[in-house]
């Protein structure tokens, strides 16, 4: 039988009534342990070997732990020293007790958080007092930091993870294979193996030279284990939205870019938004201290936007009767919402005046003064959007919305009439989380108002929305707080494991 150089070696080091680990056979035969396995599982393959898997679970004590072996656990210093100071008697101020014990900086908190847990005594009101009857000497934490520290072995599973998440000890399990020659795997060394000349890799030279006709390759099992690795990869958040821009730029739709912090006379004032409107407070927005202010606002738009604020617009016309200020419109800030953009582009500002039909999307950032809860952030993607043609109607948005949410597999919208100062009629998309069943809110959306379109100079129908990019990932996902897909408390393990889908 003619077999690779690894595996001659693996079959001659293994043995039938023995079992033999992939580090033990590593160092037999000198082959690094990824060969081995290799080599093992294609000898398997061939029936010349068994290879048996188990779980290891390794403990090992940190750095941390190490210390307290030497100098004890914090909580059993601060009982030391209660009993000491007559804790055991009376309740002794705990300020005294804590000097005493020579505790320091963090330790302190991890004495106070441990010392009751274990029942050493309790802390009440400033005052500590200390259980006679408790042990240190006895101390399952410290015996099993000491166990571990002179590397025997720890049993108990409820104290080790106790050490794990104080950070005391890392458990850690691994996969342990070990090979053991087969009846048919003794007879073939029985019969004689011999070592075949294989290659592991075409090379230009062996293609040129026509070598490549008289070699024989290597056979590689693309199903044995691998170690995993885990590259960098596309932020899921980050593939969805070029995905929605995909999707929207096959619906006929442009890209708007436009800047992060915009003057409020474009997030607000060109919106019809009231300029005594609650979500114009600084609540609700982020202000910019530097620059304070932009200065190249369109003049003659100010000045008709001021107009549709206090006049309306048309003949029956209702404007709001309030105080318009343009130092309040120069005002810059962060955008609450991308339909600033929409406003530049509509009004011709930022591309020119536009004929109908115009389609226009952008996939960006927004940001709001909101309370952190699972579906809020001070931050999100917001997908904006809007079509200007003639004749359009409530049936061409949800048509859209349809269409858009399908290439995702969201096929359940609803739709709630709502409430906007800048659109008529307006309404809030839901659709159904895939786990919990409930309805989560996707976005908002509308025809855009008559005083939001004559002062920009648009006299045809505009629908437009803005939707929740975080939001849409939920609903394809099933993520159930918005915080394990971003910022700093996200969850790693989701976000290397979720595929997403092109
Ligand atoms: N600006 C709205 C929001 O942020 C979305 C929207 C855009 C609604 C355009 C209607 C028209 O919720």
């Amino acid at each position: 039988m003619k077999l690779p150089e690894s595996q001659v070696a693996v079959l001659q080091a293994a043995s039938a009534n023995d079992a033999q680990s992939i580090e033990r056979l590593a160092d037999e035969t000198g082959l690094k342990p990824e060969t081995v396995t290799g080599a093992a599982f294609e000898l398997e393959s061939a029936g010349l070997v068994t290879v048996e898997e188990s779980t290891d679970e390794t403990v090992e004590i940190t750095e941390e732990g190490r210390e307290y072996v030497d100098d004890d656990l914090p909580e059993v210093r601060l009982y030391e020293a209660a009993i000491d100071a007559g804790a055991d008697e009376a309740a002794v101020q705990m300020g005294r007790v804590i000097g005493q014990s020579g505790l320091e900086g963090p330790q302190v908190d991890i004495a106070l958080s441990n010392y009751a847990r274990k029942g050493y005594g309790t802390i009440e009101s400033g005052e500590i007092v200390a259980d006679p009857d408790a042990d240190p000497e006895r101390d399952a934490e410290a015996e099993a930091l000491a166990a571990l520290d002179a590397g025997e072995s720890v049993e108990d599973e409820s104290v080790l993870e106790q050490l794990e998440s104080r950070g005391l000890a890392t458990l850690s399990e691994s996969t342990v294979r070990s090979v053991t020659l087969t009846d048919d795997g003794v007879t073939a060394l029985m019969e004689g193996v011999e070592t075949a000349e294989t290659v592991g890799q075409l090379t230009p030279e062996m293609l040129t030279s026509g070598e490549w006709r008289d070699v024989e390759f290597a056979e590689y099992n693309v199903e044995a284990d691998a170690e995993r690795i885990d590259g960098g990869k596309t932020h899921i958040l980050r593939q969805t939205a070029n995905r929605v821009k995909d999707t929207l730029v096959g619906m006929g739709f442009e890209e708007m870019e436009g800047p992060h912090a915009d003057a409020d006379f474009w997030i607000n004032d060109a919106l019809f938004m009231p300029q005594d409107h609650p979500a114009r407070t600084h609540w609700d927005r982020f202000a910019l201290s530097n620059p304070t202010e932009i200065d190249d606002l369109p003049e003659d738009l100010v000045a008709r936007v001021e107009d549709a604020h206090h006049n309306g617009v048309g003949e029956d016309g209702e404007g709001y009767h309030s105080p318009w200020s343009e130092d309040f419109a120069r005002a810059i800030a962060l955008r609450g919402h991308t339909t600033s953009l929409s406003m530049r582009y509509l009004s011709g500002h930022e591309i020119g005046d536009l004929e109908p039909p115009q389609r226009f999307f952008s996939v960006e950032k927004v940001y709001r003064n909101d309370t952190l809860d699972p579906t809020h952030l001070l931050e999100f993607f917001q997908i904006e959007g809007w079509v200007m043609a003639e004749d359009l109607s409530v049936r061409d948005l949800m048509g859209t919305f349809e269409e858009f949410y399908e290439q995702f597999g969201i096929t359940d919208l609803q739709y709630k009439p709502h409430y906007n100062p800048y659109t008529e009629p307006s309404f809030e998309l839901f659709g159904e989380h895939p786990t919990t069943g409930e309805l989560v809110e996707v976005g908002n959306s509308g025809m855009f108002r008559e005083e939001v379109l004559r002062p920009l100079g648009v006299d045809c129908d505009v629908m437009a929305w803005g939707l929740s990019l975080e939001r849409l990932l939920m609903l394809m996902y099933g993520f159930e707080d918005i915080r394990d897909i971003h910022g700093t408390l996200c969850d790693l393990e989701l976000l290397r494991e979720t595929e997403v889908l092109h």
